[in-house]
């Protein structure tokens, strides 16, 4: 099958790096918002999760209008680089199909970025790394929002060589890590070496190159695991207490649907609870899901996408471990079984 009548979901991206590599401002840079701004001491401290509809992703690139994207949207998952937050990067990783991992370029790899790397490599998932902060070269000049490619041509000689090679001590440092790398447009092997995409968050250079590869290629070489299957797969990432909706769960639906009323079973510190979906909402597209918001209603969500879920019963939740929808004549034991397996 050449895939072109699939149904293809939204691929999970999963962004990992050093605390303060510029996560979170990619993220903000892409959605056109100010999470950044508003965390504790400019450090995240939960993960997150942010749906990003096609028709935006081609706002933000320079894609003809006839070029086609054979996925819906992207669903990013925000985690904290601070090293403490080690549980929510296993977590984002577990669940992601691709990762961008972000390296500040004045830095280099730094401790967790390698720890993600690490990560990354023992489960087996591809990655693309976001080689940020290219503005702060001495003596760059910003050329807002413009392919990488283009904004460099646009440099002096100077601010050319610097990037040259700090590039250079970049791939060395991951060749230290296990992976070849190389700019992604220089990439003549893309199935076997890394790409890198140099970015800024700040005047959004590479932004473009960044969200092409994940729209266009990544679909390209993982159709197979993309293709809608109604299998339900769904992670719980954090427990809230909400005034409007009492106990919410937010999680991330993988694969498979979710109905309002569906009942569920879901793992807590007091055993596997079942319990039923009072109301099934989602933040509005390009809005983070753990920001205090405005939800939409839905009777139905397909995956991949990230959901806020009001249920009875769930106040001790416990995050990292798999939702499971019951459907009538299903074995209750059965189900809890495995809720409590996973
Ligand atoms: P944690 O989530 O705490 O691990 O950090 P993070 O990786 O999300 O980094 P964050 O987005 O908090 O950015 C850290 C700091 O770097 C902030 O002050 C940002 O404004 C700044 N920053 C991020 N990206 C860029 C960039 O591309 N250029 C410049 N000049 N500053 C940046
Ligand atoms: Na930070
Ligand atoms: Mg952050």
């Amino acid at each position: 099958s050449n895939g072109v009548d699939r149904e293809l979901r939204a691929p999970i991206c999963c962004i990992l790096g050093h605390v303060d590599a510029g996560k979170t401002k990619l993220l903000d840079c892409i959605r056109q918002s100010n999470v950044q701004g508003g965390e504790a001491g400019g450090i995240t401290q939960q993960i997150g999760a942010t749906y990003l509809p096609v028709e935006n992703i081609r706002e933000r690139t320079s894609l003809k209008a006839e070029a086609t994207i054979k996925v819906p949207g992207l669903l990013v998952i925000d985690t904290p680089g601070h090293q403490s937050f080690s549980n929510m990067r296993l977590r984002g990783s577990s669940l992601c199909d691709i990762a961008v991992v972000v390296v500040d370029i004045t830095r280099g790899l730094e401790k967790q970025t390698i720890e993600s790397i690490d990560l990354l490599k023992h489960r087996n998932v591809r990655f693309i790394v976001a080689l940020n902060k290219v503005d702060r070269l001495y003596g760059w000049k910003t050329c807002p929002h413009a392919p990488i490619a283009k904004a460099l041509k646009n440099q002096s000689e100077d601010v050319q060589s610097e990037f040259k090679w700090r590039v250079t001590e970049v791939v060395t440092q991951l060749k230290e890590s296990g992976f070849n790398a190389a700019l992604y447009y220089e990439n003549k092997k893309m199935k076997e070496v890394v790409n890198i995409v140099p970015t800024s968050a700040v005047s959004a250079e590479g932004i473009p190159d960044l969200l092409l590869l994940l729209v266009r290629w990544v679909p390209e070489i993982m159709m197979e695991r993309l293709t809608y299957v109604n299998n339900m797969e769904c992670t719980v990432l954090e427990v809230n207490e909400d005034k409007d909706f009492g106990t919410t769960i937010d999680v991330v639906l993988i694969n498979g649907a979710l109905h309002k009323g569906d009942r569920i079973v879901v793992c807590t510190k007091q055993g596997p609870v079942t319990t039923n979906i009072r109301y099934l909402l989602t933040p509005y597209p390009m809005k983070e899901l753990k920001a205090k918001g405005v939800y939409k209603h839905h009777e139905e969500l397909k995956a991949a996408q990230g959901v806020k879920i009001a249920v009875r019963g769930l106040r001790h939740a416990i995050a990292g471990t798999a939702l499971i929808v019951v459907k009538p004549g299903d074995d209750l034991e059965r189900a809890e079984a495995a809720a409590v397996q996973e």
